[in-house]
This record gives structure tokens, C-alpha cells and sequence, in this order.
């Protein structure tokens, strides 16, 4: 059986980016006989660029209400909050000793960070820096094979590789201690939900909230969003190419809306007789069909603290096991097992 990890960083309200990317795989992952699947909330990373206090609480526990509501379930999956796993900063501790400085440079999200971080005013901590080291362990710890991620992720997986092999190649005698794990999506392609602003990715963290359609959204909320996406005024030949900013559209419209009704809107971009006003009706119509049931969901276990609590305590349980087997067999490896 191979083992299933990943986790979303509380940092802010959960996006269709978050869910159509990862969570959504993160529920057909659990049900599938083929792994054994950890499900996490990454609340030591958001300290790299967030320090407050009372809100990360609050964070933490509107995350794990988003799990569950997204149908995460603590009778299939291991679901925790990473900050409740004590190996994790020791193993960071140890894979710190790996990682090299340049390579962590080079990193395009940390670089991306600094480049923001530095024209607010911000200094960069040493935490943005060995966020990706941090990442690789919240793998490893449960000797992960497959790491369900949105495409924005993969240069994460890419150093969790290396990280990995390395420290098989220095203390693994041979024998490799950590297997190599990919990002895993159940279509072909890792996903990247676009902005409805036409630039970039759907981001918790976008300036312009119009930008990002959350699962906690209403429906009118949502629809108006949809509605406000940047377009263009259409296509003036048959079979043109399609503008990013539309193309952003049809792949929204792929991920929330069945393959008929992409291949209808299709047809009419080839033969240029689109209304946008059409598609966007369309698609809002068919994510607020996804987010609604969710959402609802999320808002009953919102009221629910104590079940939160009992099911937050019990993931801690079983994931604490798994990820002491592998500390203390890391730690054994690396030749510290002196007088115990
Ligand atoms: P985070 O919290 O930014 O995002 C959580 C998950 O959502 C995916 N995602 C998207 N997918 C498609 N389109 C988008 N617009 C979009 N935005 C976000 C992300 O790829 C991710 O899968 N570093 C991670 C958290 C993390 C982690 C881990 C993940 C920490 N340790 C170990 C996996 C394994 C992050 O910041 O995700």
C-alpha cells in the first residue's frame, strides 16, 4: 500500500484553487483501497509570513471544518494539525543539515515572496527560506509516495526529492530509508485554477478578494464574481486561438462544469458565436453546484467545536505513531542511537 500526505496552510479562506487542486483528490484518495492517506493543516508555515496569534487559531479551526465539510473523513484518512506532531521540527532539524542555501534561493515561490515581502517593507525571516526543507519533512515524516498538489506545489516536490535522496545517499547504506515522492493529480496535468482577474492563480492570499471564489462564498456572492471575470469582446475568426484571459475561462469551466457542456462553449468560440455572458451564466451556475454542498457542510461543523476537537486529537494520536517509526528510524540512520 502506498502512503498519501499532503496539507493546505491556514492562512486564509479556502478557494476553489484549494479545493478543485487538491482537496477534492484529497477525498477520492481516502476512498481508494490503493493508500494510506494523511491529510494535515499546515499551521507552522503560515508563521513564515503571518504572526497573529488569535487568528491563526481561528484559521486553524475554520481548516479543519473546510476538511471535513469537503468530505474528509476520520474513519478512512489521518487527518491533524501539524503543529501537534513533535517529530516534525526534530526531523526539520536533521534535513536542515541537508539543504544548501543556493538551492533554497533558487526556490521560484521564495523567491516570488522576498520579491513581495521586500516592496512592503518586510524582512525575509530564515523560516521563508527553509519553508521548502519544513515542506519536505511534512512528506517524509510518514515516508510519503504520493503527495497530492496544485501545479504551483511542484518545485516544492521537486526539492522533497532531493532532500529525500540525499540523505538515502549519505546514511541509507544502500538501501533507500525515504522513497522519492511525486505530485500526484488524478487527471493527467497537476491543476491550476486562474484568477478571475484574468492574472495569475486563485491565491488565498489576492489583494482583490473578486479575484477568488471561496468555499464559504453564497451563492449570489459567487455568481456575481463569475459574472465580473475579465473577458474580451470575442473571437473574429473561426478556430482562433484563445487569448489567456479566455482560455483562464474554459479551463474553469473544464474543472467545475461535465465535459458536454465545455465541448457546447467549444463550438461556439470555434465558430464565433460566444456569449461570454452565456459561459460565465453557465459556469457560475455550476460552481455554486459544487461549493454549495460544501459549504453548508463546513457551517455545521463550525458549530460543532467539541466533535472538532475529539477528531483534531485522535488524527494527532495516529499520526504521532507513524512519524515516530520514521524519526527514530531516520535518527538511527544518521548514527544517533546512542543510550537509549
Ligand atoms: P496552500 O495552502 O497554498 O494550498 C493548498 C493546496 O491548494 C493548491 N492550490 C491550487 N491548486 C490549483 N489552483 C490554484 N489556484 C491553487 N491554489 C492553491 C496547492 O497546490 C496546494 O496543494 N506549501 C503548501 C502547504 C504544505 C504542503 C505540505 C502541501 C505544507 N506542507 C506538504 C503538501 C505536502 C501550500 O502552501 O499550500
Amino acid at each position: 500500500m502506498e502512503t498519501v500526505v499532503s496539507g493546505i496552510r491556514p492562512t486564509g479562506m479556502v478557494h476553489l484553487g484549494n479545493y478543485l487542486g487538491a482537496i477534492r483528490n484529497f477525498v477520492r484518495l481516502q476512498d481508494d483501497p490503493l493508500y494510506k492517506t494523511f491529510f494535515f493543516i499546515a499551521d507552522y508555515h503560515s508563521l513564515t509570513t503571518h504572526a497573529d496569534a488569535q487568528g491563526l487559531n481561528d484559521k486553524v479551526i475554520s481548516a479543519l471544518a473546510i476538511y471535513l465539510g469537503c468530505g474528509l473523513d476520520p474513519d478512512k484518512a489521518v487527518i491533524y494539525i501539524q503543529s501537534h506532531l513533535p517529530q516534525i521540527p526534530e526531523l526539520y532539524l536533521l534535513f536542515n543539515m541537508l539543504a544548501y542555501k543556493g538551492e533554497l534561493e533558487k526556490v521560484p515561490t521564495f523567491k516570488e515572496k522576498v520579491r513581495s515581502q521586500e516592496q512592503r517593507g518586510q524582512s525575509i525571516n530564515a523560516g521563508l527560506l527553509t519553508y521548502p526543507v519544513l515542506m519536505a519533512v511534512d512528506i517524509v515524516i510518514h515516508r510519503a509516495h504520493k503527495v497530492p498538489v496544485g501545479k504551483d506545489q511542484e518545485s516544492h516536490l521537486e526539492i522533497t526529492r532531493n532532500l529525500a535522496n540525499r540523505f538515502n545517499h549519505l546514511y541509507g547504506n544502500g538501501v533507500p530509508f525515504f522513497p522519492e515522492p511525486y505530485a500526484f493529480n488524478y487527471g493527467e496535468a497537476l491543476v491550476k485554477v486562474p484568477s478571475l482577474d484574468g492574472t495569475g492563480k486563485m491565491s488565498k492570499s489576492a489583494e482583490n478578494p473578486g479575484s477568488a471564489i471561496y468555499l464559504l462564498d453564497e451563492d449570489e456572492v459567487i455568481r456575481k464574481k463569475v459574472m465580473k471575470a475579465v473577458s474580451d469582446s470575442g473571437p473574429t475568426v473561426p478556430n482562433q486561438e484563445k487569448p489567456e484571459v479566455i482560455q483562464n475561462l474554459f479551463d474553469m469551466l473544464s474543472l467545475a462544469s461535465a465535459p458536454d457542456t465545455v465541448q457546447y462553449f467549444e463550438e461556439q468560440y470555434n465558430n464565433c458565436t460566444i456569449r461570454y455572458g452565456d459561459l460565465k451564466k453557465q459556469l457560475a451556475q455550476d460552481m455554486i453546484q459544487l461549493v454549495t454542498p460544501v459549504r453548508n457542510q463546513i457551517k455545521a461543523y463550525l458549530h460543532n467545536k467539541e466533535l472538532l476537537a475529539k477528531i483534531a486529537r485522535r488524527g494527532a494520536e495516529a499520526a504521532r505513531e507513524s512519524a515516530e517509526a520514521t524519526l527514530q528510524g531516520a535518527k538511527k540512520l544518521v548514527g544517533m542511537h546512542y543510550y537509549l
